[in-house]
């Protein structure tokens, strides 16, 4: 039964593989036996998470929404392994304002920056496709192989704006449009490729994880965790099951799904 989980063999790139995910989706493939390639726009960085795995993995600068660097990066791997067999889209973007001050302010829909709209696009959607362009392409060829989309929970359901409430009831931030809008899109994306490639033998789902603690303010994560059936938010590495699921033998029978992994987040 275990064998089915097994990645013994294989080759995955993680996009966005320095991040507070990305490097347990490395760690959890590495440890099902796949060779890793960790992708980032931060290359210095992608080589630490690469060290921090051991022997035979490798680290690649690039950036998803970039069709030259994608296809850069695509020839160093095709010349070190030879194959890919699973890919991992996992790099995004997320609400980030530079002065947080000015944060409650141009978060609010009528005020948000269509410079960060575009943004979003470019790197949560486009990225997608590009990387399942080019590097999908090789696997389509070879008649196998798995991508996996990372969307959200906020793929699925509306942003409770609630959540940004304090324990005042002071309004400290809304979350945008563009990040649920880029997450439904990853998801639809997802349907549309694995009924494409159906008959390549290239499986696509999606994994919708719900929000992860990291630092958050304690109203954020008091408010999270009670509106969550688990009664708690996700830890990094609660997504590391599902990684392998999705990348292996055992989840065979499946395609064009969306695993959500949320402690309940959705159902209510
Ligand atoms: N953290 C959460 O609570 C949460 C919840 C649901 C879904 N997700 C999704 O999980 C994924 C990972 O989230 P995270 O919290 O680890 O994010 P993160 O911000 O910690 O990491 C994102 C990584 O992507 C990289 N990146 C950004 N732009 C890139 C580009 N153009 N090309 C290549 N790499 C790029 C960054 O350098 C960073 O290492 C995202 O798709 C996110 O939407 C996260």
């Amino acid at each position: 039964m275990m064998e089915l989980f097994s990645l013994k063999g294989k080759t995955a790139i993680v996009t966005g593989a320095c991040g507070l995910l990305g490097k347990h989706h490395c760690y959890a493939l590495a440890e099902a036996g796949a060779k890793v390639i960790a992708a980032d726009v931060d290359e210095v960085a992608s080589k630490k998470v690469v060290q921090e795995l051991g022997e035979g993995h490798m680290g690649v600068g690039l950036d998803v929404s970039s069709d030259l660097s994608v296809m850069e990066a695509k020839e160093s791997i095709l010349e070190r392994y030879g194959k890919i067999d699973v890919l991992v889209n996992n790099a995004a973007i997320n609400d980030m304002f530079e002065n947080p001050n000015a944060a409650l302010e141009l978060s609010k829909f009528e005020n948000y920056p269509i410079s960060l709209w575009k943004k979003s696009l470019d790197v949560n959607v486009t990225g997608v496709f590009l990387c399942s362009q080019i590097f999908g392409k090789v696997m389509a060829e070879a008649k196998q192989g798995s991508i996996i989309n990372i969307a959200s929970t906020y793929g699925v359901t509306a942003p409770d704006q609630k959540l940004y409430q304090n324990e005042k009831g002071e309004q400290t931030f809304y979350k945008s449009a563009s990040y649920p809008t880029t997450k439904g899109a990853v998801i639809s994306f997802t349907r549309f490729l694995a009924a494409y490639w159906g008959d390549k033998g290239v499986r696509v789902n999606a994994l919708s994880p719900g929000g992860v603690e990291n630092g958050q303010q304690e109203f954020f994560k008091s408010n999270y965790a009670g509106r969550t059936p688990l009664g708690r938010m996700a830890q990094p590495t609660d997504y590391k099951g599902a990684i392998v699921f999705l990348a292996s033998d055992a989840s065979n029978y499946m395609t064009g799904g969306n695993l959500v992994v949320d402690g309940g987040w959705t159902i209510i």
